[in-house]
């Protein structure tokens, strides 16, 4: 058996603080608003909580059970979790396999994802930048927000540097450890993403008719709230909706909360921390992040606006990349003061997520005797390497993101899903048994029920899980995404060689390190 690490969370506030951060993201700011008005509006909500009461917490329930399981035997990513859970029943050599796969899919949806996830937040420091310069004032129209966005893109300077700032500030705070980095990080930035956000709730719904009096920003709530039900029709309103719990929970993605979860003492809850998390990510995601777009969207860009939400289901930019600075800087300083929350938040949203991903590939190349500091560089390093062709693409196309959508379907849709059935099948009752049940369950200051893992995580969710797979690839148009520019197939093949090649070396790498766990 590996050495067990002693490194645990400081505090249970610390520990929900972080594990907040790592759900509470774009996807709460940026892709939800997106996804509620391309699908119906509140229609949209219906699938998507029947997805959270159905797969999101028990699923999430089951990784923060796997994470807090692994870390007991000294395993803080999903490899060697997956061979400690799968060897109960398939033995050590299809443990290994299990390993494998789950080295695999940790190392390429970790870079990958994180990778064009880190580059939007890169995106998002150069919107700050202006706003607290001042400078946003001169923008006031949308025409010259994406003139200056596509200058962001297009130009490796303007793109890389506050890309790599952001990764080395993450490398920074990752290689301080789970409780002096991250927990540390995450109990500051934090209450300000909270701050930031209920302040410009507020501000949505008071500051009602900013630009003209029939641009009333509750206009732009209500239209949220109302359900237009033929979207329910639509097979993708479903598959989106299920989608974005996923994302929002950072379930499936590289493994992050099992492995934040892997720093959880034995014999202290985690049903109800858990359930806590997951309810402060849908607080911040359906009443903060839904109000704060529609309402603010509304009072600045009346109608116009909310179709610029909905292209935002599609591509996170229309929005917040292009028409926001405009409408910040439309009104002046006020404006300047209110992109500055706005970008500040999104900011902090998104490196409290990329300081979880990157502290998993840290993990693993812990587990191959790399020293944090040194992992957390080399992860850095890695993601340069993957997230570099949106660089080149949009310096060679003025402005496209090909690569980064495409990388998006595959590891932000297809992989997350892949992984979560695994999950769902070591970890449920025919696979790791009543013992699942046990882990999750003790030191918890609520009772997770039988019937929760036994028939929801054990067979309803694997069911919609593999219906997913099969309907995830039917549903998407490849062709959308290969006849986006002539260099278009490059850049897809680009991303699926990186994605193979990454997949292939974690699998070597999660086969190798079980073998430090078969003892
Ligand atoms: N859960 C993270 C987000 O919502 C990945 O952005």
């Amino acid at each position: 058996m590996a050495e067990a690490r002693r490194e645990y969370w400081a505090t249970r506030i610390g520990l929900i603080l972080a594990m907040a951060g790592n759900a509470i993201g774009l996807g709460n700011f940026l892709r939800f608003p997106g996804k509620v008005a391309a699908y119906g509006g509140g229609a949209f909500l219906i699938p998507y909580f029947i997805t959270l009461f159905l797969l999101g917490i028990p699923l999430f329930w089951l990784e923060w059970a796997i994470g807090r399981y692994g870390g007991e035997h000294g395993a803080h990513w999903l490899a060697p979790m997956f061979y400690l859970i799968a060897k109960k029943r398939f033995g050590v050599r299809g443990a290994k396999i299990a390993a494998a796969i789950g080295g695999g899919l940790t190392l390429a949806v970790g870079i990958m994802l994180t990778a064009y996830y880190t580059n939007i937040i890169g995106w998002i420091a150069y919107w700050a930048g202006w706003c607290i310069s001042g400078k946003i004032t001169s923008i006031t129209e949308v025409s010259q927000a994406k003139t200056a966005f596509i200058q962001v893109l297009a130009n490796p300077v303007y793109n890389l540097i506050p890309w790599i700032v952001t990764l080395v500030l993450i490398a920074i705070i990752v290689t301080g450890g789970i409780a002096r980095g991250i927990e540390r990080a995450a109990k500051i930035m934090m209450p300000l993403l909270f701050l930031f956000a209920v302040a410009l709730m507020i501000i949505g719904f008071t500051w009602r008719t900013p630009v003209r009096p029939e641009w009333d920003s509750l206009k732009g709530f209500f239209w949220m709230w109302t359900p237009n039900m033929a979207k329910l029709a639509d097979p993708a309103t479903w598959l989106e909706g299920t989608g974005q719990i996923f994302f929002t929970l950072s379930l499936g993605i590289a493994g992050i909360i099992p492995t934040y979860a892997s720093y959880i003492r034995k014999e202290e809850d985690i049903a109800l921390t858990a359930l806590t998390t997951a309810t402060l990510n849908e607080i911040c995601e359906v009443i903060l992040g839904g109000s704060i777009a529609f309402t603010l969207a509304y009072a600045f860009g009346g109608p116009d606006a909310i179709a610029l939400v909905a292209i935002q289901g599609k591509s996170p930019f229309a929005l917040t990349m292009v028409a926001y600075p405009a409408f910040f800087g439309r009104i002046g300083l006020a404006g300047a003061a209110l992109g500055a929350m706005w970008y500040l938040l999104l900011w902090f949203a998104g490196v409290t997520s990329a300081m979880a991903l990157v502290n998993t590939v840290a993990a693993l190349l812990e587990d191959f005797g790399i020293r944090r500091t040194y992992g957390s560089f080399i992860s850095i390093l890695l993601l340069l390497a993957a997230g570099i062709p949106i660089t080149i693409e949009g310096m060679l196309t003025g402005g496209e993101t090909v690569y980064l959508d495409f990388t998006d379907f595959i590891v932000g849709s297809l992989l997350l899903v892949v992984t979560c059935l695994i999950e769902a099948i070591l970890g449920g009752w025919f696979v790791w048994g009543p013992e699942a049940l046990e882990e999750v369950n003790r030191g918890g200051y609520i009772r997770i029920p039988e019937w929760v893992w036994k028939y929801v995580i054990s067979i309803i969710d694997p069911i919609f899980l593999i219906a997913m797979l099969v309907w995830l690839p039917m549903s998407t148009k490849i062709a959308n995404f290969l006849t986006r520019h002539p260099l278009a197939p490059t850049f897809v093949g680009i991303s699926v060689t990186l994605t193979i090649l990454l997949f292939i070396i974690g699998a070597i790498m999660g086969y190798k390190c079980a073998e430090k766990y078969e003892r």
